[in-house]
């Protein structure tokens, strides 16, 4: 039932996409011909009886019903926007996730308490004993141990590949293989897999094609378009992009996010929290501006190392020398906003440099305002064995570099003293 005064201008509430009394309008014609940038700051706004402007947090477990035959019609089927407990959904939560399914281009998205409750949400909700999966072997840490340790634990087969080898993609799939799993820039070596040439391999057998889009990011990613199925965010990372809250978002076809991953989720309990949800949509707002600029210093900071007596190898996706560029310029354009620099003298020449960094902080989360440093074989990849390790190429000297939204001078300068200090 529309409010007092919002019945008079039916086309404010449609662009706005006015949320009252658990009446979801359509998304508008207008919105969907946004681009990005209105999108992210727009996309998905519900706005109460109030009007706010900056977009509420429904900070509520529960809802109301004005009846008990209310109650049960809910409990029965829920429209969008009636909600029943946040653990299966919430105002602020869906905001989110209708704002980033629009930006990912995805019908639908389901919002989690954090990126490995997304990886390991897509793939358990859809997978069961018997099941067959192929995974490129290089792999966030956390990735890894799920497909390793627990799929395999529940019955499930997993076969890992060189993730740009088409012909190893080619021979490990088979009929009857259910998902393919990969990350489209590899963490932290930035290998770069082709989504269009895998999702054509995976398709031929039926597999579905999931990927964890971190290092691509939101902004330059286009997964979907080249064949990805569902696309992984640990929204940890360029969304949130302010070291606040911990995140992830699942995004895919309706029918794969209502059947398969909610009701998975709302009774295994990786939901997003609505003040989590809300740090998120105050992060997307943003998201385009930062990323964008994080990027153009990335390739400032490659040009500027590339040939450092100190550095064995300067990799960024986005720079011309990395050997992938072609694919990365066809596949999103940029590439990213990570470097790996790896330091010929090892591990106590990347200790002596992430020491000496006076602006770049040493901690271990990426896609941050704040530049960041990390030595993935002492932290992100201490569980991997030392073969493993060396099979991927997470040699003793990489340093992997998140660059930040700090000034971009300021940051080559920075990185030049602390290579003159090893
Ligand atoms: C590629 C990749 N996937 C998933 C994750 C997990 O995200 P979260 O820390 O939000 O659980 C990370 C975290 O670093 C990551 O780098």
């Amino acid at each position: 039932m529309p409010l007092k005064g919002q019945e008079e201008d039916p086309l404010l509430l449609d662009r706005h996409g006015g949320f009252f009394m658990g009446d979801r309008p359509e998304r508008s014609d207008m919105e969907n011909e946004w681009n990005t940038r209105t999108t992210l700051v727009h996309g998905g706004t519900r706005r109460s009886q109030y009007n706010e402007l900056s977009e509420a947090i429904y900070l509520t477990q529960s809802f109301v019903y004005d009846s008990a035959e209310q109650a049960e019609a809910r409990f029965i089927e829920s429209g969008p926007d009636e909600f029943i407990y946040a653990r299966y959904g919430n105002p602020t939560v869906a905001m989110f996730e209708d704002r980033i399914a629009a930006i990912e281009g995805t019908e639908a998205a389901f919002a989690t308490a954090s990126g490995m409750a997304a990886v390991s949400g897509a793939l358990t909700s859809m997978l069961r004993a018997g099941d067959h999966v192929v995974a490129a072997r290089a792999l966030f840490g956390s990735c890894l141990y799920i497909l390793e340790d627990v799929l395999t634990r529940f019955g499930v087969e997993v076969t890992f590949v060189d993730g740009t080898d088409l012909d190893e993609w080619e021979s490990a799939v088979r009929k009857g293989t259910k998902a393919v799993f990969f990350e489209t820039i590899a963490n932290p070596t930035l290998d770069v897999i082709d989504i269009a040439a895998v999702a054509e391999i995976a398709h031929s057998v039926g597999a579905t094609v999931v990927v964890d889009n971190v290092f691509a990011t939101p902004v330059f990613s286009r997964a979907v378009q080249q064949g990805a199925d569902v696309v992984i965010y640990s929204a940890t990372k360029h969304i949130d992009g302010q070291g606040r809250a911990l995140g992830g978002v699942i995004l895919g076809s309706r029918e794969y996010i209502e059947k398969t991953v909610q009701p998975y989720m709302k009774h295994t309990g990786g939901s997003m929290s609505p003040f989590t949800a809300w740090i998120m949509l105050k992060g997307l707002e943003t998201m385009d501006l930062r990323v964008r600029a994080q990027a153009a210093s990335a390739l400032a900071i490659t040009d500027a190392v590339q040939g450092h007596a100190k550095l064995s190898r300067a990799l960024f996706p986005g720079h011309p020398s990395h050997p992938q560029a072609e694919l990365v310029t066809a596949q999103m354009g940029k590439g990213g906003t990570v470097i790996a620099l790896d330091l010929a003298g090892g591990q106590a020449a990347a200790f002596r440099f992430l020491n000496a960094l006076r602006i770049v902080l040493i901690s271990n989360n990426l896609g941050d305002a704040k530049s960041i440093a990390t030595h993935p074989a002492t932290t992100t990849h201490q569980r991997l064995s030392e073969e493993q390790r060396t099979t991927l190429g997470i040699t003793p000297g990489l340093v992997r570099f998140s660059v930040g939204i700090e000034d971009t001078d300021d940051l080559v300068a920075d990185v030049m003293h602390a290579l003159d200090a090893v």
